[in-house]
């Protein structure tokens, strides 16, 4: 019999190159999303890649009633992925409450439902972010976290704060926490990847946007920076990468491998690149020139920041394959697939 994981956002960006692995480890996908930044065809791309469509159920997780029945009628499930959230930093800021609502709301919700209908293992989506500007880099689990430069940051600091105090008082409830850094690209296929609505945010998809013609320029936030080329510092890390420590973190939950009954792990690759180093990587990968103008920094963001990702590359047996230009080289052509509206 197969495992059965619940994937929440699953038809999201992570949540479906997730998906995708799953299926590929032989396990069992249910979805839910309530395609608030995901269209519902998602499942037969997914389909398309693995030749299994794994089953969507779209409704909203803040609401109780809808997941409350979704568990009563599926209590095989042997472990919950949690992507469920809005994502975007600037406009928490502008909409705290709606951020505080949807991404705490449908935390506490699930983990109730979890408690109710005894499921064991949650892994949980968290970031960066949540170490704000650290003092000493690369970031290990034991830096001290800084106050949450957004709402959006405050409820993944939040959210991991409601995860321990649940998995502390409920025996039943183990929990994973994976603090991504900066997910990039798509699935080789060309298949799924990510969809900004709007005017993208962050800078990937803003130099794919302008490299196919969408975008006038590329607004280079800074470049007088103490770095050495003077540009903000990431670490990118492939979302397939990304996507395949999830199944790690869901088989170390069900095999009880797990240390405590709250862990959490950094996923990056452990190199800081900065911004002109990305953009020089995707002309790199691609053959194609991306037009940029240095302009004002930023407000609230971080110089620099990068993982120490050796406890996950040591607990977990993970570390990332891809290099930074083949992540350029699949954002590329997820970017010229879903232009060409044949994707
Ligand atoms: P995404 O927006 O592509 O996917 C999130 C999915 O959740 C969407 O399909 C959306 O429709 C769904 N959703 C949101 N609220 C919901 C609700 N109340 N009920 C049901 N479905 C709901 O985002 P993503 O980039 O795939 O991010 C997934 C998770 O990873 C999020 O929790 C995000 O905060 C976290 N994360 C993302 C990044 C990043 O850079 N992409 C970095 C660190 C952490
Ligand atoms: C990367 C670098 C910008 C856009 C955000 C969230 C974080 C996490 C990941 C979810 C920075 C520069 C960007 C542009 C630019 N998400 N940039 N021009 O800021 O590291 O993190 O996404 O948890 O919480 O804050 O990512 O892609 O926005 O920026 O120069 O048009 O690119 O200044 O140095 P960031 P990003």
């Amino acid at each position: 019999m197969k495992k059965k994981i619940l994937v929440t956002g699953g038809t999201g960006y992570i949540g479906s190159h997730t998906a995708v692995e799953l299926i590929g480890d032989g396990f069992e996908v249910v979805i839910i999303d309530n395609l608030h930044n995901s269209e519902a065809d998602v499942v037969d791309r997914i389909h398309q890649i693995t030749g299994v469509k794994p089953h969507l159920e779209i409704f909203d997780i803040c609401n109780k009633e809808s997941l409350d029945s979704f568990f009563t009628a599926n209590k095989d499930i042997s472990a919950v992925i949690h992507f469920a959230a809005y994502k975007a930093v600037g406009e928490s800021v502008r909409k705290p409450l709606e951020y505080y609502q949807n991404n705490l709301g449908s935390l506490i919700n699930l983990l109730g439902a979890m408690k109710e209908a005894g499921i064991p293992g949650l892994v949980f989506s968290s970031s960066c972010t949540v170490y704000g500007q650290p003092e000493e880099l690369p970031v290990n689990e034991q830096s001290p976290l800084q106050p949450a430069e957004s709402p959006y940051g405050n409820t993944k600091q939040i959210g991991e704060q409601i995860i321990r105090d649940t998995t502390r008082a409920v025996s039943t409830i183990k929990a994973i926490a994976l603090r991504y850094f900066n997910p990039i690209g798509a699935h080789p296929s060309a298949l799924i990847g990510e969809l900004p609505r709007g005017v993208p945010e962050n800078l990937v998809p803003y130099i794919t946007q302008t490299a196919y013609g969408l975008r006038d320029e590329l607004k280079v936030f800074g470049d007088d920076f103490n770095t050495p080329d003077g540009y903000c510092i990431r670490d990118y890390l492939h979302v397939v990468d990304l996507a395949k420590a999830h199944v790690v973190a869901v088989k170390r939950l069900i095999e009880g491998k797990n240390k405590s009954d709250f862990e959490m792990f950094n996923l990056g690759t452990g190199i800081g690149v900065s911004v002109l180093e990305a953009i020089k990587s995707f002309e790199r990968a691609t053959g194609v020139k991306v037009n940029y103008k240095v302009t004002d920094r930023r407000p609230g963001d971080i110089e620099k920041i990068w993982a120490d990702p050796s406890l996950a590359n040591r607990e977990l047996g993970w570390k990332t394959l891809s290099s930074l230009d083949e992540a350029m080289l699949t954002a590329w052509n997820w970017e010229k697939k879903i232009r060409s509206n044949k994707g």
